[in-house]
């Protein structure tokens, strides 16, 4: 890769280049460097960079035609060419990994109170280091170019650079060396054991609780890493999974702050993916399995009424609005059992030997028995099976009645 450095002060990036992963990457042949002095291509006698702005204004501007000339001479057919600028888009690692793609990346160094306006015509992107403004984009131009060049190939010893902080897009582990005990504070006893699979899941977790502390920001979405998922905490997932533990397989909880929860995985795989067979025998072996439970220490109840409580403190539309106040108008005797409340395929883990495990438990606790039958039973259509054989295995009789009001009031989510 080539990267050219335009700026007025070329001297700043001379203890740059002899960094020792820049030096070390440019002896090795990965990476070349260029630095154009901004100043070599000014017009007229007196060879201006700069100038004031039009109708006034602090400070000094680069002007448009010398920035131009600078950048058409460094210029290559594959040229990606970056003004470095307070106003650019936030510099991250993802744009590190899309810029070490290039052949050829062009900096370019504002200065003063900035450039010209119509220079930004001439360069393909504009990027920020952070919000605060440098006097000068070299240090900006500079941290771009560390970042880029060592995501080269070959440039760091190793595989580093895959697990630094933000290569998952969350934060790397903390790390230790000797000595084991300083100051009463002990390396944590599994990275001294050597087994290398413990150590990667301690490793893993403690990265992410380390992102969850630090970071949260860089966590938007419920994730799947090696050994564990990452979940926003909400609804009853964590009371259910505690009280279901000695009960029937759930995940265990790695951490637990509020906000998120980190539970183990186990190897296995969605029911869904499995046989017809034991997707009809495995589903409604659970189903009896949450109706023999011993429901009176249950921490959560679900049952239509809190369930519609809940649902009028959402903001509905009008057409859910219209559907609640349906719901309402009917009247049956619930069934109390343990509920699963998201009972689909995906959510039932099994492997060779049997179930492995349940997850998606945030709307789990005591409802109807009709209320996982109206979740399950779509899938199960989908999957061939009618009712009668589902029904059947159940030992239950049909009513369609609670089928529908249960479907009606799960599509009403909360
Ligand atoms: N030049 C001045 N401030 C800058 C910033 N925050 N990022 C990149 N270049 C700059």
């Amino acid at each position: 890769m080539r990267i050219t450095f335009l700026s007025i002060f070329p001297e700043s990036f001379s203890s740059f280049l002899d960094y020792p992963v820049i030096r070390r990457a440019i002896k090795n042949g990965i990476v070349s460097f260029e630095i154009i002095d901004i100043r070599d291509y000014a017009d007229g006698c007196f060879r201006a960079v700069d100038d004031s702005p039009y109708g006034g204004g602090a400070g000094l501007l680069l002007r448009v035609d010398t920035l131009t000339n600078a950048l058409n001479s460094a210029k290559t057919d594959r040229a990606r060419t970056i003004l470095m600028g307070p106003k650019g888009k936030k510099f991250s690692q993802g744009i590190a990994h899309e810029l070490a793609k290039e052949e050829h990346i062009i900096l370019v160094a504002g200065h003063y109170e900035g450039v010209d306006e119509r220079a930004r015509a001439y360069v393909d992107d504009e990027l920020s280091i952070g919000d605060y403004v440098l006097t000068g984009g070299e240090s900006a131009a500079m941290i771009v170019a560390e970042a880029v060049t060592r995501l080269l190939d070959g440039a760091l010893r190793g595989s580093a650079a895959k697990e630094e902080s933000f290569e998952n897009g969350i934060l790397e582990h903390p790390q230790y060396t000797h000595p084991a005990l300083f100051d009463g504070k002990r390396v944590p006893d599994v990275l001294l054991s050597g087994d290398r699979k413990k150590i990667e899941c301690f490793n893993e977790i403690e990265a992410l609780k380390e992102t969850i502390r630090l970071r949260p920001d860089l966590l938007t979405c419920d994730r799947e890493f090696n050994y564990c998922s990452l979940h926003k905490s909400y609804g009853n997932e964590a009371k259910i999974i505690r009280w279901m533990k000695k009960r029937l397989p759930v995940p265990e909880i790695l951490y637990d702050d509020e906000s998120y929860l980190l539970l183990s995985k186990e190897r296995g795989r969605a029911l869904k993916d499995s046989t017809k067979n034991r997707i009809l025998k495995t589903s409604a072996m659970i189903l009896k399995a949450f109706w023999a439970m011993d429901i009176s220490d249950c921490p959560c109840s679900e049952n239509i009424e809190m369930t519609i409580r809940k649902l009028k403190k959402k903001r509905l539309s009008y057409s859910e609005w219209t559907a609640l106040s349906e719901i309402e108008k009917t009247n049956f005797n619930e069934d109390y059992v343990f509920s699963h409340g998201n009972l689909t395929l995906s959510n039932i883990i099994i492997n060779g030997n049997g179930l492995v495990m349940l997850t998606g438990m945030q709307k789990a606790g005591v409802a109807d028995c009709y209320r996982d039958i109206a979740t399950l039973l779509p899938s199960l259509e989908e999957a061939g099976f009618t009712r009668e054989e589902f029904f059947v295995l159940l030992g239950l009789k049909i009513d369609e009645n609670k089928i529908q009001f249960f479907q009606r009031l799960n599509s009403l989510t909360y």
